[in-house]
């Protein structure tokens, strides 16, 4: 599929986050690295801007940042929509799902059959497997489908996440069932048998648990789980969000080692992310879908709805006592970012500096302060902006969309987010926010803390300010402000 490049002049349309060319789209799935390609598919409904019989979607990149769309890879059938799900690399053919001596790529996703013939229930969902041949180009759902049935019809049943399990030598399938997740495993990727549940009495509860991953990563030579957990509603901020929990997995039954809430990003775009599945050097790279549903379906563009997070590796890190997960943007990132000229600017108590740019629309800010008292703002042309505030008294960092442009188009979209930040480190903390065109991406210290929202301006910002609300002067170090150039 060739693309028109003039695409990319359209209002909001993004120039370094990944926008299908037309039509709907919602989660990632299917992240699988494989042969040198990076696979993103996507739930997609091509017919219209608004959520429809679910198909998936498809681009490839060698970076993650550069896209190419390919045809739609998987259509609803007799079975039903075809939700979210993952897919894998299965090199030794353990499904025979290929000809002796070659690696089928396999995918896996929930059949969500709306007429719920078999249950009665309105959304009954099983789960189905499709396999590429051809490097992803093609694909054939699998004969004896759906390979892991719902008998008893449990209600949102759904967004199989697929893993090889090094330990074991097996296959675990993660998935949620409403108010938990359970694992299963498999020899052959077709034939699954229940291991275990998780959640019922942890974590949050607000809404729908959807769109599992499990994982491990590595903190202080040490090896560490990581579950991660959508819920719709019952985020932070009101509407979708992830959460995530970090514990022990046996092979069998995974364990959380704490009881408070945690959230992978706090802000309002973030939602039903996972991460890809044999990622080169053993990273884990995440992206998420930059909407919530409260009003995904509302965003004032017309011919594409919603966008992909920046990718973002994924790592532990102990903080003042207690691991936690960060998510920060991919180091390639770096490639199509203007060169960094950092200098280092006090700004006097009460104080503030201004910078002008027509390339606010897609830029990256970054500085590192003592500080806990700023605040940063953009703002274009028509005096439209969204502020982001650091209040060192109450530990909170807030943003503020409700005068950053076309906001009305659902109640609520311009309601203030807030995340308590008061497990920062003491000392210098980097703070860094990525600007592009309908978003913003903010990470603190590394991806400790995280917000990701939509912004809608009528007009690009091109103006910045940090201000000083401290009684002290404010150091900021290593202050840039660059251009992130899309290229093609
Ligand atoms: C998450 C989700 C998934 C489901 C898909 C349907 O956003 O609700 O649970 O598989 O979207 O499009």
């Amino acid at each position: 599929i060739i693309v028109d490049t003039l695409v990319y002049q359209e209002q909001y349309r993004p120039q370094y986050h990944y926008t299908p060319p037309a039509k709907w789209m919602n989660d990632p799935n299917g992240l699988v690295y494989a042969n040198g390609t990076y696979h993103l598919f996507y739930q997609y409904y091509p017919e219209d801007i608004v959520w429809g019989p679910m198909h998936w979607g498809h681009a490839v990149s060698n970076d993650l940042l550069h896209w190419e769309h390919k045809a739609i890879a998987l259509y609803p059938d007799t079975l039903g929509y075809i939700f979210s799900g993952s897919a894998v690399y299965d090199e030794k053919n353990t499904s025979g799902l290929a000809p002796p001596g070659e690696s089928p790529l396999v995918a896996f996703y929930t059949y969500h059959d709306p007429e719920g013939e078999k249950s009665g229930a309105s959304d009954f969902q099983t789960q189905g497997i499709a396999y590429s041949m051809d490097g992803g180009e093609n694909w054939s759902k699998y004969e004896g489908n759906p390979v892991l049935d719902n008998e008893e019809g449990i209600r949102d049943f759904r967004d199989p996440k697929v893993f090889w399990y090094e330990e074991g030598e097996y296959w675990i399938m993660a998935l949620v069932a409403g108010d938990h997740a359970q694992f299963y495993r498999s020899e052959n990727l077709t034939q699954w048998e229940f291991m275990s549940e998780f959640g019922k009495e942890s974590g949050a509860h607000g809404g729908v648990w959807e769109c599992p991953d499990l994982f491990s990563l590595e903190v202080d030579g040490e090896e560490r789980w990581v579950l991660i957990i959508s819920i719709n509603p019952g985020a932070p901020n009101k509407g979708s969000g992830t959460q995530y929990f970090i514990g022990d997995f046996d092979g069998t039954t995974f364990t959380a080692d704490h009881e408070d809430i945690r959230w992978l990003d706090w802000g309002t775009d973030n939602y039903a992310g996972v991460t890809y599945n044999h990622a080169p050097g053993g990273e884990r790279i995440f992206i998420g879908w930059m909407s919530n549903w409260d009003y995904a379906r509302d965003t004032p563009t017309e011919v594409w709805r919603s966008a992909m997070t920046l990718p973002r590796k994924l790592s532990l890190e102990k903080i003042k006592d207690t691991v936690r997960l960060l998510n920060y943007p991919i180091e390639e990132l770096d490639k199509i970012i203007g060169k960094r000229e950092a200098e280092s600017i006090e700004i006097p108590a009460g104080d503030k500096i201004v910078r002008e740019s027509t390339f606010l629309s897609q830029a990256e800010v970054i500085f590192n302060t003592a500080g806990r008292n700023f605040s940063m703002v953009l703002e274009n042309g028509e005096g439209e902006k969204v502020e982001l505030v650091m209040d060192g008294e109450s530990g909170m960092f807030s943003l503020d969309r409700s005068a950053s442009g076309q906001t009305d188009f659902k109640e609520g979209f311009g309601a203030v987010q807030q995340m308590p930040v008061h497990g920062l480190p003491e000392g210098e903390v980097e703070v860094r926010v990525l600007v592009d065109r309908s978003s913003v991406e903010v990470f603190i210290n590394k991806g400790q803390y995280v917000m990701t929202a939509q912004l809608f301006p009528n007009e690009d910002y091109n103006l910045l300010y940090v201000n000083n609300n401290a009684s002290g002067p404010l150091k900021l170090e290593q202050f840039s402000l660059n251009p992130v150039q899309r290229v093609w």
